[in-house]
């Protein structure tokens, strides 16, 4: 059978990203430019300085993706891009790299959701078994969804508020961490105990997740114990913090898997390198008799691997977008 390779495309936040995956899961070349340098200074991605950048890096990164394959235009099958969602300015740099791609070089155009590419980015390690429940927890999107096949998704339930990674920088940023906090906010929690009382979010039976309210509960437990002159031990709250978000992730988690009869997780995006959270759900899978696959670090946070593994699988479906395919900031999964 003729290898398949396809041109993977992301930029739908702060990291500028092409890749070749060879038949949706053999990564042959990535390169990521990121922009954590760029917006640390303002302790968060600033939209119109991520697309200005974008703009930089795009032909830089896939030219150098193509050097590192020692490939060329030419024998790309297709070209995947990210289309939404995310922040529009960014995801229409990407996508009219890719469409200019598709245009001169007469490849297919193949359109990927942000949260499927971080759900097929596991396809570059194992192969999806179905049904799977995927858990996607990133900096923009905390979801819950069924697969039955290739590109069937079903979401059963996502947040409500906050993306779980979004309240991890923001919680960081209160202890004073330098963003994307969750990272360190993770190493740090390591250091204490979960000695500070703290809300359960959304405690209830549905599959969906709330953390607005435990992040202002964390907020407002700073600025109480400031007022009162009393010192914050911080390694104790990150600790209390991260108890109570990845109790939330687990339990809804665990309650769909038992509901549903699915015996195969998927943990996916940012917030999956958490290292409580790996620890937490492993367990949870054991006691379960769950398979659980996590992917590696690297395919964990943006990357266009991911996208490129995803497209591989659209292809094969034959879903082709033509030129008039636009950048949606916020799209359903379907
Ligand atoms: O998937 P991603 O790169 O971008 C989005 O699609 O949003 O996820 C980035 C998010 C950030 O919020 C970052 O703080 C969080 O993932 N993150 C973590 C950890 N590593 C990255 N959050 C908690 N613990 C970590 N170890
Ligand atoms: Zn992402």
């Amino acid at each position: 059978m003729k290898d398949i390779y396809i041109l993977g495309i992301e930029s739908s936040c702060d990291e500028t990203s092409c890749a070749i995956v060879k038949n949706g899961k053999e990564e042959i070349a990535t390169i990521i430019s990121s922009q954590i340098d760029i917006h640390e200074e303002f302790g968060g991605v600033v939209p119109e300085i991520a697309s200005r950048e974008h703009v930089k890096n795009i032909t830089i990164v896939i030219e150098k993706c193509l050097k590192e394959a020692n490939m060329t235009m030419e024998e790309m099958d297709a070209i995947a891009i990210t289309y939404g969602p995310g922040l529009i300015g960014s995801l229409l740099i990407g996508l009219e790299a890719a469409k200019t791609l598709a245009y001169i070089y007469q490849k297919p155009l193949i359109p990927i959701h942000h949260i499927a590419g971080h759900i097929y980015a596991n396809s570059l390690v194992h192969e999806l078994k179905f049904p799977l429940l995927a858990l996607v927890v990133s900096g923009g999107h905390t979801e819950l969804v069924k697969m039955k096949d290739h590109f069937q998704f079903e979401k059963l339930g996502g947040t409500l508020d906050d993306a779980i990674g979004e309240c991890y920088d923001k919680v960081a940023r209160v202890l004073g961490l330098p963003y994307p906090g969750g990272p360190k906010l993770d190493q740090l929690a390591k250091e204490g105990n979960p000695t500070y009382p703290l809300p359960i979010p959304l405690h209830d039976d549905s599959y969906n997740f709330s953390f607005s309210g435990l992040k202002s509960a964390v907020i407002n437990l700073v600025h109480k114990e400031k007022q009162a002159g009393r010192e914050i031990r911080k390694a104790d709250l990150a600790a209390s913090f991260q108890q109570v978000a990845v109790e939330s992730l687990v339990s809804k988690t665990k309650k769909a898997l038992e509901n549903e009869n699915i015996k195969y997780l998927i943990v996916a995006g940012g917030v999956a390198a958490n290292q409580k959270l790996r620890i937490e759900i492993t367990n949870m899978c054991q006691e379960l008799g769950v398979t659980l696959s996590i992917p590696p670090l690297k395919f964990c946070t943006d990357n266009a691997a991911m996208i490129a593994s995803a497209g591989y699988y659209a292809y094969k479906l034959g879903r082709r977008a033509d030129y008039y395919l636009n950048s949606i900031s916020s799209c359903p999964l379907s």
